[in-house]
């Protein structure tokens, strides 16, 4: 249910779960995308008359109170994206909290202490749910970043109170249904960074859904070592090589293609302009490190991004963070941009360096969806049930 289906919000105590872990450096927020992204449905639930009490969590206490991680700060990086003023509670339950909601204006907004200064929080206590509970009439869910976690204020609180998904919740759950639930084929899917280590399950869930799977980053040295090429000093998850070959057994088995670099850089030394050059497989020298992919490479990836009518981005293709070793995940980035652009591709990107790695390559924004998630949009790229969407759909 959404918030067309919550009623007549005017005087109503809506509680908001918004995830509102943002990047700080001296106490000033230096990137407010995740609040761009909660703004619209705060916005809706004031302008309908409501008194909007935000609840969120912030970095990782453990169920202390640790100033450092304040919200305090983050209030007021809101007031500004806003345009209006926000309050702030130094407790997210007990009687001041209580008061500070029930005694707000209608339309007016204040965000709670951090959730996870309270043990009960990452518990998902029902005692402090329940303290949570009698803050508000109505809860509302728009932190799909935090939905992998089930905790007080994203999973029990949804059980005691009528509970509804934000508008960034709902945009998200409807963008990653369009990406792989009820998706348009042929579906690549890129997958890079480190390890494979960390994202079997993900692959392990993705040969089963997508035509063609595309492996890049140091990962691709792990399956590429398990095929026979001798990877030299790369970053390489020997003990790793069974899985891969198992992946790509199952691959095989689905019909689904999986895609490794074909040409590579290689260095000697991991850093920005470290002398390189781009060989063959057969080539890559015992001392030489496998830093990106190369051009031929991106050819081919540009070639299944031209068949697909899906994608789904996660992890950059080489150490992007280090030029030139950012060509391939730049190249590819702007092919499927474009490709997004003219109408052919529906681009979906999220988790961790991935959106950093957009940035990077300046198309962002041309993504038909980027998801703010990290952790949540790896756990549904491995199709694990997400405890913070199934509390929404389920009827307590
Ligand atoms: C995130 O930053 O991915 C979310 O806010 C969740 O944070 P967590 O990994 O500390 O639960």
């Amino acid at each position: 249910r959404t918030l067309d289906d919550a009623g007549d919000l005017r005087g109503k105590r809506v509680l908001v779960r918004v995830d509102v872990n943002v990047p700080m450096k001296d106490g000033v927020v230096t990137d407010t995308t995740r609040i761009d992204r909660v703004a619209p449905t705060i916005v809706e639930l004031a302008d309908k008359g409501a008194k909007v009490g935000l609840l969120a969590h912030f970095e990782r206490p453990k169920g202390k109170r640790v100033p450092e991680m304040s919200l305090e700060p983050v209030s007021r990086a809101i007031a500004d994206v806003l345009g209006r003023p926000v309050a702030f509670v130094d407790d997210c339950v007990g009687t001041e909290a209580e008061a500070a909601l029930r005694d707000l204006g209608d339309g007016g907004i204040v965000l709670f202490e951090n959730t996870r200064f309270h043990p009960g929080e990452e518990t998902n206590d029902a005692g402090f749910a329940a303290d949570l509970a009698k803050l508000g009439d109505i809860y509302v869910n728009d932190a799909f970043s935090a939905a992998h976690r089930a905790h007080a204020s994203t999973e029990a609180l949804a059980h005691l109170l009528p509970a509804y998904a934000g508008r960034a919740m709902q945009q998200e759950l409807e963008a990653l249904d369009r990406a792989l639930g009820n998706a348009e084929h042929p579906i690549v899917a890129v997958v890079g960074g480190a390890k494979v280590s960390t994202k079997i399950d993900l692959l392990a869930n993705l040969v089963r859904k997508v035509d063609a799977l595309v492996i890049g980053g140091g990962m691709a040295n792990t399956f590429l070592a398990a095929k026979g090429v001798h990877v030299g000093k790369s970053l390489c998850e020997h003990d790793l090589k069974d899985t891969a070959n198992k992946i790509m057994a199952e691959a095989a088995d689905a019909g689904t293609a999986i895609v490794l670099p074909v040409d590579v850089v290689v260095a000697q030394e991991f850093k920005a302009n470290a002398p390189h050059e781009t060989v063959g497989l057969d080539q890559v020298p015992d001392d030489g490190m496998i830093l990106d992919a190369g051009p031929k490479t991106v050819e081919l990836i540009a070639g299944w991004l031209d068949e697909a009518k899906t994608l789904v981005w996660n992890g950059p293709l080489g150490a992007f963070e280090l030029t030139p070793f950012d060509a391939a995940t730049v190249a590819a980035a702007k092919h499927a941009a474009e490709l997004t652009r003219s109408g052919r591709l529906l681009s979906v990107a999220g988790g961790g360096d991935t959106v950093t790695a957009l940035n990077h390559a300046g198309v962002a924004g041309d993504f038909s969806y980027i998801s703010t998630a990290g952790g949540a949009f790896l756990e549904w790229l491995e199709g694990k049930p997400l405890p913070g969407v199934e509390a929404l759909s389920r009827k307590s």
